[in-house]
């Protein structure tokens, strides 16, 4: 569907606390001029305190639609007067719609973003593996649900702040699909490489040391680190001295959950190959 000289400008935006590094308006701008649409993509920048204030304000302003991220997506949720299947399953959202009668809709596009990402564009199957999840905030809430559904063989999730692990482990445990089991870092140690490693932590961002024992990742393993950035990242300077396999950043999965929101904002899901290859090196 190729719109023509008549498109309304449309407002959308991303909303976090920090948000200036964020690169959702690169990809949207790639994805609206794929389809044709006029369609502005702004960067807000509200505390917790002043969430819902600021979500309120977009509304009211004209906005139809907002991304979600760190530290708001369960606040999002909350205020969601109906959600999407994925975003209830993780009782978190990234993706608001300003419905026409006037109620936001929440839905979460993480858990298929990181899905498409490791077996679409990686090639990697995730039945049957052993997969470790280091981190348990919001990022891990969406990714956890469509994880089980690829009917891993074992599936565990390591955190700082245990308690976070095992209440997520707790939320998830009415799903069909076997438990996953939570533990502390340290005791990852003594555990056999696991197959596939994804850091959804903010570990060593601030240039501390990685809390991760250097056994948990080995040759055969593929490391897979949500966060993205022009140079290598903490964590996959760890998986390649842990001599991994094979390493991605998150791009993959940020370009991947960024077309969901565009189709579940505007019915067109856009090819996400030039936002793949416009990676932060050359955004
Ligand atoms: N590529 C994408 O599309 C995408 C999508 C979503 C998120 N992300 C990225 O994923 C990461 C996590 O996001 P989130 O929304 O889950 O954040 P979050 O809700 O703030 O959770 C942060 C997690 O990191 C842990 N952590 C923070 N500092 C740590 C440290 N120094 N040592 C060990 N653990 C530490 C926290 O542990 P405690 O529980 O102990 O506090 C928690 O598990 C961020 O880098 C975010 O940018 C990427």
């Amino acid at each position: 569907m190729k719109n023509s000289e008549h498109t309304v400008l449309s407002r959308y935006a991303v909303i976090g606390h920090p948000v200036e590094h964020s690169l959702s308006p690169v990809i949207h701008k790639l994805f609206a001029d794929q389809s044709g649409e006029k369609m502005s993509y702004e960067l807000i920048d509200a505390a917790p305190a002043h969430f819902e204030e600021a979500v309120e304000h977009f509304k009211a302003t004209g906005g139809q639609g907002l991304n979600i991220t760190v530290p708001h997506k369960e606040s999002a949720f909350r205020l969601s007067d109906e959600t999407g299947p994925e975003g209830a399953r993780a009782g978190a959202v990234n993706t608001l719609s300003f419905l026409p009668d006037g109620r936001v809709r929440g839905d979460n596009t993480d858990g298929i973003g990181i899905i498409r990402d490791l077996t679409i564009n990686h090639n990697h199957s995730l039945a049957g593996i052993r997969i470790l999840i280091l981190g348990a905030g919001g990022a891990t809430r969406g990714i956890l649900g469509p994880l089980l559904d690829a009917l891993p063989n074992e599936l565990v999730i390591a955190n700082r702040t245990i308690d976070h692990a095992h209440k997520l482990v707790k939320h998830i445990s009415d799903d069909k699909n076997a438990l996953p089991h939570a533990c502390s870092f340290e005791e990852l140690k003594g555990m056999d490489p696991f197959d596939l490693l994804i850091n959804a932590t903010s570990a060593g961002l601030k240039g501390e040391i990685l809390p991760f024992p250097t056994g948990c990742a080995g040759p055969k393993s593929f490391c897979y680190d949500l966060a993205y950035s022009s140079k290598e990242t903490p964590f996959l300077a760890w998986a390649r001295q842990c001599s991994a396999e094979k390493t991605s950043s998150g791009w993959g999965m940020l370009v991947e959950q960024a077309a969901e929101s565009f189709l579940i904002w505007k019915g067109f899901r856009p090819e996400t190959g030039p936002a793949l290859e416009n990676t932060p090196a050359s955004a």
